[in-house]
């Protein structure tokens, strides 16, 4: 088999957004595979980012996939609007509502690509009986909420163990938080493929 791609996305969070289309199309001419988009709701997560108009805002600068990482609860009364605005893939936490496989699928219906993401304290094993429904896990590599923070490496242990219960299937997983080219590495040898990188 040979070994999936790298992908890297770097995130919006970390852009002058007052400048957006310039900063947007900047990582897009620099060779960033996707755009991460944070969306954050100041209840889920201790921190309020932007939503669905933003986002449009940004389909509008670039045709680069758009990664959507939904930290917002409830996830499923907004999943149309970012859906409408231009997400190519939706990303609910699992830990966001109690109704994880109503939310993806709600967006496969969407017509959209559906994650899945877990915070640092979540095990992976929450996403197992919904691989059916999933086309990346999103593992978080710190608490979400905020950028710049420092890389937690016991997550890994994680990505290896859903490597393993995903061989075989079409699903990526992804690593968020902390992210650099000194910590790349490590998250790639336990089997992430794909890179979210804010500060870095
Ligand atoms: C954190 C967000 C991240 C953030 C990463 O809650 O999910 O995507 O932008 O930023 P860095 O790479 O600075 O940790
Ligand atoms: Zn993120």
């Amino acid at each position: 088999m040979p070994s999936p791609s790298i992908l890297v996305a770097p995130s919006v969070l970390a852009a002058d957004f007052g400048r957006l289309t310039e900063e947007v199309r900047a990582v897009d001419k620099a060779g960033a595979d996707w755009i991460h988009l944070d969306i954050m709701d100041g209840h889920f997560v201790p921190n309020i980012s932007y939503g669905p108009e933003f986002v449009r805002a940004i389909r509008r600068s670039t045709d680069k996939f758009l990664d959507c990482h939904l930290m917002i609860a409830p996830a499923d009364p907004y999943l149309a609007a970012f859906a409408e605005a231009g997400a190519d893939i939706l990303t609910v936490h699992a830990e966001a509502g109690p109704h994880l496989h109503r939310s993806l699928q709600t967006i496969r219906a969407l017509g959209k690509k559906a994650g899945v993401a877990i915070n640092p304290g979540t095990p992976e094993s929450v996403v197992e009986p919904v691989l059916d429904l999933v086309d990346l896990v999103l593992v978080m590599t710190v608490n979400p909420g905020f950028g710049g923070q420092s890389f937690l490496s016991a997550p890994l242990e994680k990505v290896r163990r859903l490597r393993a219960m995903t061989a075989g299937r079409d699903i990526l997983i992804e690593v968020d938080g902390g992210i650099t080219p000194e910590t790349a590495p490590e998250a790639a040898a336990a089997g992430a493929t794909v890179f979210v990188a804010g500060s870095a």
